[in-house]
């Protein structure tokens, strides 16, 4: 089995995704650690709890980041009009927003310490907390199995700005870093996620014919699914759920690699740019950066419905 730490920003497709780790019989999940980034951090550690509690799941929830490592970014404008103002979809909760320490980044080194070439990171929101755990404790790069990531956008234009995804935009240096560490990274970004679109009817039969938690995504996904109605679309986009899937099934990916660089500044501010493998001759900025993998393409309608099966 996987032994995963899933670090997240709840968030409506982040609750997809995390029902689809803990449904998942080869999943063993350690632990949960929140970033800010659909919400405040306090709001999406008390999401994570929330949804944790409602399955009845006892995985540890370890509150990171509040905001950006990446100097002179601005403070965070929450996406409400995704993510509603609770960051899932304005689905009444109830229990209050968590004030924890940040403890995050020493979770991820303690558990990756204590299981070495075990773990599996899958990140979710902001790179932050992973860039933390690095500045602590450099050594972790050489001891987990890998980090899987969503986030980036390598061919296609932005999700926030025409150059840059959520994810990285909202902490661009945090992203160069972990691109930058010597662990292997996965990214999976718009490139591919815009094409996991889960359209509105089979959100609805799979919150009805899932498991016993789905009713709860589907009806937290609601508010979600009409931001994307008044963009032209029936349904919704499953980013976060999508990068689960490549844990247990890589064979779904095609996967494109090179070293990775990631602007933190400039009118391009989170753009994600891979030197891809064929590529030679002068790196400048990409010299002795190690070579990783994006998920460029893959089989939408294979992972969706793998996503079916599990939830
Ligand atoms: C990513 O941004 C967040 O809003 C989503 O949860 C996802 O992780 C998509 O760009
Ligand atoms: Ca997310």
């Amino acid at each position: 089995s996987h032994k995963v730490i899933f670090d997240t920003d709840p968030g409506v497709d982040d609750a997809l995704a995390l029902y689809y780790l803990i449904r998942h019989p080869q999943i063993e999940l350690l632990g949960v650690t929140t970033v800010f980034g659909n919400a405040p951090v306090a709001v999406t550690t008390r999401n994570a709890r929330f949804l944790l509690e409602a399955w009845g799941h006892d995985a540890p929830v370890h509150a990171g980041a509040a905001g950006p490592l990446t100097p002179g970014m601005p403070g965070e404008d929450f996406p409400t009009h995704i993510h509603g103002e609770n960051g899932l979809g304005d689905h009444p909760i109830d229990m209050a927003p968590s004030e924890d320490p940040d403890t995050a980044a020493q979770f991820l080194i303690d558990q990756i310490r204590a299981h070495p070439g075990q773990i599996r990171i899958l990140a979710v929101g902001r790179m932050t907390n992973l860039a933390r755990a690095l500045q602590i404790a450099p050594e972790i790069a050489g001891l987990v199995r890998d980090v899987t990531l969503m986030g980036g956008a390598f061919r296609v234009p932005g999700n926030i700005t025409p150059a840059a995804e959520a994810n990285i935009w909202g902490d661009p240096l945090a992203a160069d870093i972990v691109f930058g560490a010597s662990w292997p990274v996965v990214a999976v970004p718009l490139d591919l996620t815009t094409r996991t679109f889960m359209d509105r009817a089979a959100l609805d039969d799979l919150g009805r014919r899932g498991g016993p938690g789905m009713q709860l995504v589907t009806d937290l996904s609601q508010g979600y699914v009409r931001f994307y109605q008044a963009a032209g679309y029936d349904g919704m986009l499953v980013h976060d759920a999508t990068a689960a899937v490549f844990l247990t099934d890589p064979d779904l990916f095609t996967l494109t690699s090179g070293e990775v660089r990631v602007l933190s500044e400039g009118i391009a501010l989170g753009l994600t740019l891979m030197n891809p493998e064929d590529r030679k001759g002068p790196l400048g900025a990409w010299e002795g950066r190690p070579r990783q993998r994006a998920t460029l393409d893959g089989q939408p309608q294979a992972i969706l419905d793998r996503i079916a099966q599990v939830c």
